[in-house]
C-alpha cells in the first residue's frame, strides 16, 4: 500500500494551512511562520471523538420563530467588574478565553472566582502550569473558601474531556490551553495545530453539554494572543487582562462578546491579597497631586457601555535631536503625529523642532479618537507652560481640516464628569446637551483656533 503525504503547513500566527510549504503566508502575509504538521491519525481520531459526547446538539430544522426564547439563565460570577465585562455573567455553554502576558493575574482572577463560584454551582479547575499544592497554597493564601473547588492537574485534553464528563462541572476552567495536547495530533503542545484542536474538542464538549468553559491563553512576544485567528471564531468571548508590572492596575477588556458589548473594560487591582476589584474606576486614574502641573488634562473615554475619566500628560521639550522624539504611553503613535501636524496648519503651533511625550496616567490604554481635542489641548498645555484649570474636561475628535467633530454618548460623558467635581468642560459643538447639566458649564468648539482661544 502506498501511503499518502500526511502532513500540512500551518501558519503559526493565523493558521491557515498549505498542502506545500512556502515562505510567506498568503493570508496573514506573514515570513517564515509555516511549520509542517504530522496530521497522522488526526482525522481518523477527530472524527471519532467529534460525535463522542452524549447530549448531541439538537439538529432539526425550524424557523427563528419556533425557537423558545427563554432568557437564558447567567451565572453571576461575584465580581461585579468581571460580571460587566462578561456582559452580565456566565452563559452556560459557552467558551470564554482569557488572555494576557505571564504575570497578568490570570490564574489568580479565575482561582478567585472559581473558589467563589464552587460555594453554590459545580466547577472544575484543570491546572496544566501549576502543580495542585501550588495552586492550593495561593488558595489558602488568599483565604478563600477551599473546600468546594475540584482541581486535577492534567494536560491531555482527552482525560480532561473523560473527567469532565463524568463529573459534568457547570464551570470547568482549562488553565493554559496552550499546555493542552491530544495525543492523535502528532506535533507539540503550543503549536497552532495543537491548541486549534484541543480547544475546538474542548469547546465541543462545553456546546453539548451546556458547560462554561473558560481557557486560558498566553501573549506572544507582540501582544496577539498565540494562534489567535484559530482560537477567535471558536469561542463566544474573548478577554485580555492588561495591565504594566510597574503598575498595580489590571484592566480586563472585551475584544468579542458574542452575548454583551464589546471594548467593556473592567478594572482591577493587584494586592497582597489577590485581584480587587475597583468598583469606581474613574476616581483611581484621576488622582491628581494638589496642584496641576502644565500639561495635565483630564478627557472623558467611553470604554464599552461607560464613560470613563482618564488624566492625559503631555511633556513637550526643546530637542537635540535632528528628528525629534514622539513618544505615546497608552495612545496610538500615528495619532500624535497626525495630531502635530492639525495643531500646526490649522493652530499656528510649530513644535516641529521640540520633543513631544504623551502619556496616559494608570496604564490604561486609550483607543477612542474622543481623546484627540484632549491630546492637543495637554500638547499646547506644556508648550506654553501654563496648566489647564483643574476642573476641566476635554473630549472630542479632531479631523484633518482642524474640524472638532462631535463623538458618541456626549450627554453621559459630561454626565460622568459632573459626577466627579468638573464643573467646565470643552467639547464639540454638537455634543453640546440640549438641557443643560447641572453644575457643568459647556463650552462648545467648532475648530482647533476656536479651542485654543477657549483656553
Ligand atoms: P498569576 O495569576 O500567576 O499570573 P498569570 O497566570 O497571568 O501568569 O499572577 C502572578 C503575579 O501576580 C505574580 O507576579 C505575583 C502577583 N500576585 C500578587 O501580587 N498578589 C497576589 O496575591 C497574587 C496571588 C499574585
Ligand atoms: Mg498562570
Amino acid at each position: 500500500m502506498v501511503t499518502k503525504t500526511k502532513s500540512a503547513y500551518v501558519c503559526n500566527d493565523c493558521g491557515a494551512d498549505y498542502r506545500k510549504w512556502q515562505g510567506q503566508c498568503s493570508e496573514c502575509n506573514a515570513w517564515n511562520t509555516l511549520s509542517e504538521v504530522r496530521l497522522g491519525s488526526a482525522t481518523r481520531g477527530g472524527k471519532v471523538l467529534r460525535s463522542g459526547f452524549a447530549g448531541a446538539v439538537d439538529s432539526s430544522v425550524k424557523t427563528l420563530a419556533e425557537i423558545a426564547l427563554d432568557e437564558i439563565p447567567r451565572i453571576n460570577t461575584g465580581t461585579g467588574e468581571l460580571d460587566l465585562v462578561l456582559g452580565g455573567g456566565l452563559v452556560p455553554g459557552s467558551a470564554i478565553l482569557v488572555g494576557g502576558e505571564p504575570g497578568a493575574g490570570k490564574s489568580t482572577l479565575l482561582l478567585q472566582t472559581l473558589c467563589k463560584l464552587a460555594e453554590n454551582h459545580t466547577a472544575l479547575y484543570v491546572t496544566g502550569e501549576e502543580s495542585p499544592q501550588q495552586v492550593a497554597m495561593r488558595a489558602h493564601r488568599l483565604d478563600l473558601p477551599t473546600n468546594k473547588l475540584e482541581i486535577m492537574a492534567e494536560t491531555s485534553v482527552e482525560t480532561v474531556c473523560a473527567i469532565a464528563e463524568q463529573k459534568r462541572p457547570k464551570i470547568l476552567v482549562v488553565d493554559s490551553i496552550q499546555v493542552m495536547h491530544m495525543e492523535e495530533v502528532s506535533s507539540a503542545p503550543g503549536s497552532v495545530s495543537q491548541v486549534r484542536e484541543s480547544a475546538s474538542m474542548l469547546v465541543r464538549f462545553a456546546k453539548q453539554t451546556g458547560t462554561v468553559l473558560i481557557l486560558v491563553g498566553h501573549v506572544t512576544k507582540d501582544g496577539s494572543l498565540a494562534g489567535p485567528k484559530v482560537l477567535e471564531h471558536m469561542i463566544d468571548c474573548s478577554l485580555m487582562l492588561e495591565g504594566s508590572s510597574d503598575s498595580h492596575f489590571r484592566t480586563l477588556r472585551s475584544n468579542k462578546n458574542r452575548f454583551g458589548a464589546v471594548n467593556e473594560l473592567g478594572v482591577f487591582a493587584m494586592t497582597d491579597k489577590g485581584l480587587k476589584e475597583v468598583a469606581n474606576p474613574s476616581a483611581i486614574f484621576l488622582q491628581r497631586g494638589e496642584e496641576v502641573s502644565s500639561g495635565s488634562v483630564v478627557m472623558v473615554v467611553w470604554e464599552g457601555t461607560r464613560p470613563l475619566l482618564v488624566e492625559l500628560q503631555a511633556l513637550v521639550d526643546d530637542s537635540h535631536l535632528g528628528n525629534p522624539r514622539r513618544v505615546t504611553v497608552g495612545l496610538d503613535h500615528n495619532r500624535l503625529s497626525m495630531l502635530l501636524a492639525v495643531l500646526h496648519r490649522h493652530g499656528g503651533i510649530a513644535v516641529g523642532d521640540q520633543d513631544v511625550f504623551v502619556n496616559v496616567v494608570g496604564g490604561v490604554k486609550v483607543l477612542e479618537t474622543s481623546a484627540d481635542l484632549a491630546l492637543i489641548l495637554s500638547v499646547v498645555s506644556s508648550f506654553r507652560d501654563s496648566a489647564l484649570p483643574e476642573d476641566l474636561v476635554v473630549f472630542g475628535e479632531v479631523g484633518l481640516a482642524g474640524e472638532i467633530r462631535p463623538v458618541a454618548n456626549g450627554q453621559e460623558r459630561l454626565r460622568e464628569a459632573a459626577k466627579h467635581g468638573f464643573t467646565r468642560a470643552i467639547v464639540p459643538a454638537a455634543n453640546v446637551p440640549k438641557l443643560p447639566i447641572k453644575g457643568m458649564t459647556v463650552i462648545p468648539v467648532r475648530r482647533v483656533t476656536e479651542a485654543l482661544e477657549a483656553l
